[in-house]
């Protein structure tokens, strides 16, 4: 079985569930997928098993979360040497139009940018509103903002953006690209 990481940076936990899904989607096709936290200690040391990565995390105030860029860093030579796919996750993606989709794509490329991460696929992913998981400022927050932009404002609820059939999509086409890849390597 041909094993790949899905290794995230969440928050409020989109991109946990969005990894979540991606590694049952991989599995589901006969690949080994083992999923990992970037924020959590053991991310300080990567068994470099892995035919390929999958890694990706959410925008706050403009940025991926330090916790990704440092994992990007940090495991940086040997994501150089295995394919990698990155998804950002954020709620400018939710948004229809070119300049919400050029924007989405900045953040991702000042991702890239800052850590020098060489990914063979992207995917840009809508988030979610997560107003049970906020504290009473961040909610009041986000609710202005869902306001001006047309998102959810009942914050007694979530609000879910995601497409999981773009998610679905990337993993598997990026899983087949890594078997490509061993099979041309073999
Ligand atoms: C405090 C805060 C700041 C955010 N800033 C941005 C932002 O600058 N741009 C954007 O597109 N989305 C922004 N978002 C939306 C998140 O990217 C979105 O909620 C995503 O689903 C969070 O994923 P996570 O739960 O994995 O952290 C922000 C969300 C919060 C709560």
């Amino acid at each position: 079985m041909i094993p790949i990481l899905v290794a995230y940076g969440t928050t409020e936990g989109q991109s946990q569930k969005i990894a979540e899904f991606m590694a049952e989607a991989v599995r589901a096709e006969g690949y080994r997928a083992e999923l990992m936290d970037v924020s959590r200690e053991q991310a300080a040391i990567v068994n470099p098993v892995y035919a390929g990565v999958i890694l990706g995390g959410s925008v706050h105030a403009g940025r991926h979360s330090p916790a990704l860029e440092r994992f990007a860093r940090r495991h940086g030579d040997w994501l150089k040497t295995v394919p990698v796919g990155f998804f950002s996750v954020s709620l400018t993606s939710a948004h229809e139009g070119d300049t919400s989709r050029r924007e989405a794509r900045r953040m991702l490329d000042d991702f890239l940018k800052r850590t020098g991460l060489e990914p063979v696929r992207t995917c840009l992913l809508a988030g979610a509103l997560r107003y049970s998981r906020y504290g009473l400022l961040k909610r009041w927050m986000m609710r202005r903002i869902a306001r001006k932009e047309g998102g959810g404002t009942d914050t007694s609820r979530d609000y879910e953006y995601t497409d999981w059939d773009d998610a679905r999509l990337f993993a598997l086409e990026f899983a087949r690209e890594v078997e490509g890849a061993r099979r041309h390597a073999a």
